[in-house]
């Protein structure tokens, strides 16, 4: 304990001086160097989490569309065969790179509270948090951002009209499709909440029960709405007969949307984080994600060490250190920047980053601070990541969720349209831990129009010859799978190799290293727990989407994450 202490000290001790040193030369986080494309690779590769997704960005390239596209046939199409993971009743972050210009954008089309949120609606009447008004319902709903984002992707990036770029997911919805098995899982699973509503039921209940393996699946309402997003843009879901039907569902089962909440949701462009890391130009995800900015504070303090020269467990020793600061500063500091002053610049900075490599002990794990202790459940993997290179050497990469497995659980009746559960991402009641463990403050608090904090971390690796498209779902783990993920590319993996490699995870609380079996050999199993480490085995997690492009041999690769066979990685 006392350890833990002197650490707690040290460390605002730094953060103390390393915020004095910015205010003093007004240093801005260092200017990285980056790479530009130097040539298009001439063909394409998409990897995402169907096949039904997948063949969908293919066929709009085929048409003559861009990987931005593409990127809007796979989501919509991901909203039909993957609903169980995301949808256009959900929203999504977004790391775009332009070839022509050398452009890199975030796409921020992440969920707003209501503008009449109330957070005793998310409380007991003791006082203790209903997880209940949290998860499930339309109390849990934020108001959606995919259908704004897909709008202004294709609007100002894409090159084809959404009538062409949204027919695939269309088609599918009309025409049907099987379920796959862990959509016809997710469903069963959420069962007893899909029955509490006559339109979730009606959708993924036919005849009182989940679908059946082999029958085809057809969902006209949605098919209906996203015709209108075709043929009207914003305007076929936040205005006219899509924004009515899903204010009316939602205020007759006891939520509190209104008409103006939908027509004052903005997509955004933003400006992503960027930082370097042995030679390479990582391009990820500002607030509202936590991601980008934890990926760019641990490998500013990874870039102090050589991990290349050390042992398994010393290489893991620094990394875990590094994760435990980074989801230190995130319950802390972290949320929507159109609503909180957040100190980025002392975050990214390396010189803070100096500091708290300062606080790593060489030989133990330091101990999370004694804030109370946050027990996370397991995440389903339902969130979803894609990621697109198109010939032009465009790149997209895309994390699109609904929240937890199915949602909310709750269709608009009429619209097809399943909600998100994502206002559990704000930190609703302070100090206690959201679905995925985490903690939040005020930054986070939840407020009528605010964008709730999320970890989604779509990313770009520029190398001078390798670039990688890389997220996964995951809830907290995405941010440790991502930057895991980046560390083994920069290593020189295979897409194949970077998506099947074995994993760990650790995000400051609680105060354990999950691991997946056979991350570690013994070794360093054992050499990390005299080091204070408490491993925890976790069944496998994550559903990485990467795909990669090698410039000096121009070869594209592109690969679904092993552990979920329904994914599909595919070079064209
Ligand atoms: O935005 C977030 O961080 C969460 N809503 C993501 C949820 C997620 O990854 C669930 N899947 N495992």
């Amino acid at each position: 304990m006392s350890l833990a202490m002197n650490w707690r000290a040290a460390a605002l001790g730094l953060l103390l001086v390393a915020g004095g040193a910015l205010a003093a030369d007004g240093a801005p986080a260092k200017a990285a160097s980056g790479h530009a494309s130097t040539r298009a690779p001439g063909h394409a590769a998409i990897a995402s989490a169907n096949f039904h997704a997948t063949e969908a960005g293919l066929e709009v390239l085929a048409m003559g569309g861009n990987a931005f596209d593409a990127a809007v046939a796979v989501a919509a199409t991901l909203s039909i065969v993957e609903p169980e993971s995301s949808g256009i009743g959900g929203g999504f972050m977004a790391v775009l790179h332009r070839a022509s210009d050398g452009h890199n954008v975030f796409i921020d089309a992440r969920e707003t509270a209501p503008a009449a949120v109330d957070a005793q609606d998310y409380l007991n009447p003791d006082g203790s948090p209903n997880r209940d008004t949290a998860l499930k319902g339309p109390l849990s709903a934020g108001i959606p951002g995919e259908p704004a984002g897909l709008v202004l992707i294709a609007k100002r990036y894409g090159r084809l009209p959404l009538k062409q770029s949204l027919a695939p997911a269309i088609r599918i919805a009309r025409e049907g499709f099987e379920p796959d098995e862990r959509l016809r899982e997710a469903i069963a699973g959420m069962q007893k909440d899909l029955q509490r509503w006559p339109a979730s039921t009606a959708k993924y209940l036919p005849g009182g029960k989940p679908p059946a393996a082999g029958v085809i699946w057809k969902d006209p309402d949605q098919a209906r709405t996203l015709e209108l997003i075709a043929s009207h843009g914003d305007q076929g879901f936040y205005h006219g007969e899509t924004a009515q039907k899903l204010v009316a569902a939602v205020r007759a089962a006891g939520g509190n949307w209104t008409l103006a909440d939908l027509a004052s949701y903005r997509a955004k462009e933003r400006t992503p984080i960027t930082v370097d890391y042995r030679g390479y130009r990582i391009v990820t995800a500002p607030p509202p994600s936590s991601g980008g900015v934890a990926i760019a504070e641990i490998l500013n303090i990874l870039s102090g060490y050589d991990l290349t020269k050390m042992d398994a467990a010393t290489r893991t020793h620094y990394v875990i250190e590094a994760m435990r600061r980074a989801f230190r500063d995130h319950n802390d500091y972290l949320g929507d920047p159109d609503f909180v002053k957040m100190p980025l610049d002392m975050l990214l900075s390396p010189f803070y980053a100096d500091g708290l490599r300062q606080s790593i002990l060489p030989d133990r794990a330091t101990p999370s601070s004694m804030l109370p202790r946050a027990e996370a459940v397991e995440p389903g993997m339902h969130t979803t990541h894609f990621s697109i290179i198109d010939a032009d050497g465009n790149m997209a990469a895309v994390t699109s969720t609904v929240n937890y497995t199915m949602g909310s659980s709750f269709v608009a009746e009429g619209t097809g349209v399943l909600l998100n559960d994502e206002m559990d991402d704000f930190a609703l009641v302070p100090n206690k831990p959201n679905v995925y463990g985490l903690l939040g403050s005020k930054a986070n608090a939840p407020v009528g129009g605010k964008r709730m904090l999320s970890s989604m971390s779509p990313s770009i690796v520029i190398g001078a010859d390798r670039t990688a498209v890389i997220g996964s779902p995951g809830g907290s783990t995405i941010i440790t799978q991502v930057l895991e993920g980046i560390l083994h590319f920069i290593d020189g993996e295979s897409a194949r190799q970077i998506a099947a490699h074995k994993r760990f995870h650790h995000q400051y609380l609680p105060d354990v290293v999950n691991v997946e079996a056979g991350v570690f050999d013994a070794a360093a199993s054992d050499a990390l727990t005299k080091m204070g480490y408490t491993l925890k085995s976790r069944e496998p997690w994550g559903f990485m989407n990467v795909v990669t492009w090698d410039r000096k041999t121009n070869q594209l690769d592109a690969a679904s994450d092993p552990r979920r066979p329904s994914g599909l990685g595919k070079v064209q």
